[in-house]
């Protein structure tokens, strides 16, 4: 049975509905609250807030939990594939051999950019970020489909553009690292699978394709599922508010993109491998800096430890670190920064100081150092995150489009400015 919510201002009692999830979480329902006492709330960073019903992923924190459509994440890194739980996230099923086939096929017949767009490439300087160069192609690539800009999203087809972003977010990507690199575009080929795909147009050359080991390919499939979605996150919440307004899909995840560059976000992984780099460049093994972070000097941090929703452990980085040490001894590696890496997960996950906090690696922690080990510039992290959330978000820009009850969003504000004034002419100001 819901609970009861009253909410008494100044003796004025008012009832609030409550609203239960499927998962047993409870909410309070305050959208009649303006309209019937006059006060609004505040909720910076929407820690309390939620914005919207959802039926794509649940996450419980405390349990480590996280499923897609309710299938447990370690499930589906087991015996789906990226593409695969791309269909389910956005359809809402596992798919039919049927439906899989097609999917894929659609893919594939979407992979290849217009190839106009080869000149928008030219125009960046070789010193662009590779997320801005994402962001910016994602938006251009709308222009050459019309019946996305129509301002009905309901003329548009989409499944073909859901799967011409999914699939050309990775062409986008590996044009962007062949860009920064001075290397000529590798195209795609039709008969690799997605991640393969993506592994030839980043490091074949023209005449000679790379080597594709498949143990690599199945460690960034993996990399790619684990990152699909996690729930109402800063760009997810960016895809929502711009689709809100029905802005286009292209133009909505062009949104996503950019909101995922930030450190505090998607740009932790690189985060974690600037700093593996710093640790070894100072000739420390690690001690050190450990140190340093439990005297908190400088505010230093242990990047890809820690989370903000997980207290327990990271679901994903269980899963990934068994794949990151699979990887690392196929290859034989010998690098001193994953050296160091070992050393730091080592000391701290039996140091009190990150045992009394419950600070556990997170899917960062490991994603980095597999991505390195198969030689992704450190730069290109964070687009890696972008290719593997790419179906979170077209998933979640379609469940606004058939929200019948969905506004645009447009939250309130506590305003803290100059209270009313006259207007100063310019000789009179001080
Ligand atoms: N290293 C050292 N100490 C830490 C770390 C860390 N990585 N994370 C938290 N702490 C300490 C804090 O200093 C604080 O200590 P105190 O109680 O002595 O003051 C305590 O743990 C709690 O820290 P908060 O900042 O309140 O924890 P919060 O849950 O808000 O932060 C966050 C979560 C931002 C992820 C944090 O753990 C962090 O900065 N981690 C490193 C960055 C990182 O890896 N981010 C990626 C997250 S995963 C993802 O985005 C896919």
């Amino acid at each position: 049975m819901n609970k009861k919510v009253e909410l008494n201002i100044d003796g004025k009692v008012l009832e609030l509905p409550t609203i239960t999830g499927s998962e047993g979480e409870e909410g309070m329902d305050i959208s009649a609250l303006r309209s019937k006492t006059g006060f609004i709330t505040l909720d910076p960073g929407y820690g309390n807030t939620g914005s919207c019903k959802s039926a794509i992923t649940f996450i419980d924190g405390e349990k480590g939990i996280l499923r897609y459509r309710g299938y447990d994440i370690a499930e589906l890194a087991e015996k789906s594939s990226f593409v695969e739980t791309a269909y389910l996230l956005i359809y809402g099923e596992l798919p039919t051999a049927t439906e899989l086939a097609e999917f894929s096929t659609l893919l594939t017949e979407n992979q290849m950019l217009h190839e106009s767009m080869r000149f928008h490439f030219e125009g960046f300087p070789h010193t662009a970020h590779p997320m801005a160069i994402l962001s910016a192609m994602i938006n251009a690539a709308s222009s050459y489909y019309p019946d996305l800009a129509s301002g009905d999203n309901r003329e548009m087809n989409f499944p073909h553009h859901a799967a011409r972003l999914i699939s050309q977010i990775r062409t986008i990507a590996a044009f962007a690292y062949r860009k920064a690199h001075d290397l000529p575009p590798i195209y795609p080929r039709s008969t690799l699978d997605y991640t393969a795909n993506f592994l030839h147009m980043m490091f074949s050359q023209p005449g000679e394709d790379c080597e594709l080991n498949p143990e690599i390919v199945k460690a960034l499939d993996l990399i790619f599922l684990l990152h699909a979605d996690h729930e109402q996150n800063c760009s997810t919440s960016t895809v929502r508010t711009v689709a809100s307004s029905r802005a286009n899909l292209f133009a909505s995840a062009s949104a996503g993109v950019c909101a995922l560059w930030g450190p505090l976000h998607g740009g932790a992984n690189q985060a974690v491998l600037e700093m593996l780099e710093e640790i070894h460049q100072e000739g420390d093994d690690g001690t050190k800096f450990l140190t340093e972070v439990k005297n908190k000097v400088g505010n230093r941090r242990l990047m890809g430890f820690g989370h903000r929703v997980y207290k327990s452990f990271d679901p994903r980085a269980v899963i990934i670190k068994q794949q990151c040490d699979k990887v690392l001894a196929q290859l034989h590696k010998s690098d001193p920064l994953l050296e160091i890496a070992k050393k730091l997960e080592e000391i701290a996950l039996n140091d009190e100081y990150f045992i009394a906090r419950k600070l556990y690696p997170n899917v960062d922690f490991y994603s980095g150092i597999i991505m390195r080990a198969i030689g992704i510039p450190t730069d290109m992290f964070t687009v890696m995150f972008a290719i593997g959330r790419m179906p979170g978000w077209v998933a979640n820009y379609k469940e606004v489009m058939e929200d019948t009850d969905s506004r645009i969003v447009r939250p309130r504000q506590i305003y803290t400015g100059a209270t009313l004034r006259p207007f100063v002419p310019l000789d009179k100001r001080a």
